[in-house]
């Protein structure tokens, strides 16, 4: 039996100290950020361990789950990203990283179904290719965060069609480029086009991520929204959503998107000579959405 004069000035592995045992492990990491990232990922992960007495057997499904989960993603398929927005972190990470303190737009996630090349249109061009839906004209205007008109701003935009599915979803099906846009702003800041008014739809839940919202007795269904990206030279970007106010689940969002600050009524215009002019059958439905950018 060793004195304690002679004890070996080393730490093991116990059930008390093992957050601290695996955070010294790091102590050689040249980057101090991930440093910092995994000791708190490792004191996190250990106290849920210890809080909820993990089973092996729950341990061999988790790892079952996480497996599958990398498994089911494709070029096409991003199931990790899938799984992080059914549990709110994209949302917490989205908002952790874009607090707008309430003097412009607030942010809500991107979501997979973004094309990085959205179609060019003019102001006023028609996005629903597939004649599909409810008629709506959407406008709005991009300003700074004093109201000051931001000309030549980019509204990048894209919804589901009325079957609730994205065109890059059904290729075979839809046309290309159906129901998105890259619209760039008037010398006012202003933009509209033609489009329809957005549906709700479920996220994609025939893989792990499905099978996690059944487990728990949640549904797949997101509120009707567009998708919008505004930026503006100068400005912070947004990335963001306008939901329709009477949509099913707009308090139950499948990803927890939902933001009261982007929600908007769509009204229906009874005026045959508005709908004349905007080149919409009548009636129609408006959706009006401004939008306000920080200053970078
Ligand atoms: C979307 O709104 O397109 C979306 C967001 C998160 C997960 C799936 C879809
Ligand atoms: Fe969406």
């Amino acid at each position: 039996m060793p004195s304690p004069s002679t004890t070996p000035d080393r730490e093991l592995f116990s059930e008390e100290r093992s957050a601290e045992v695996v955070a010294a492990s790091f102590a050689g990491t040249a980057d101090p950020r991930l440093q910092t990232v995994l000791t708190s990922l490792v004191r996190h992960l250990h106290d849920f361990v210890k809080d909820v007495e993990l089973t092996e057997d729950e341990w061999g499904a988790a790892i079952g789950f996480l497996t599958a989960t990398g498994q089911a993603c494709t070029p096409t398929r991003q199931e990790f990203i899938l799984l992080s927005d059914v549990l709110g972190l994209s949302m917490l990470v989205e908002t952790v990283n874009h607090r707008t303190g309430g003097t412009a737009t607030e942010s809500t996630v991107l979501g997979p179904f973004h094309m990085v090349d959205s179609p060019v249109r003019e102001l006023g061009d028609d996005i629903a290719l597939d004649g599909k839906g409810v008629s709506c004209l959407v406008s709005g205007q991009v300003t700074g965060p004093d109201g000051d008109p931001l000309a030549g701003a980019t509204v990048d935009v894209w919804q589901t069609n009325e079957d609730g599915f994205y065109d890059v979803q059904q290729p075979d099906v839809q046309p290309a480029g159906n129901l998105r846009g890259l619209f760039t702003a008037d010398d006012e800041g202003r933009f509209w086009f033609r489009s329809v008014v957005p549906r709700y739809y479920p996220i994609p839940d025939d893989g792990p991520v499905g099978r996690l919202l059944a487990a728990t007795g949640r549904h797949p269904y997101r509120p009707a929204h567009l998708h919008v990206i505004a930026a503006a030279v100068g400005h912070r970007p947004v990335t963001t959503h306008v939901f329709v106010a009477d949509s099913p689940y707009l308090d139950s969002d499948a990803v927890f998107g939902v933001k009261e600050s982007l929600v908007r009524e769509v009204p229906e215009v009874d005026d045959a000579a508005r709908a004349a002019q905007v080149g919409l059958a009548n009636p129609f439905r408006t959706l009006t959405f401004d939008l306000s950018l920080l200053r970078d």
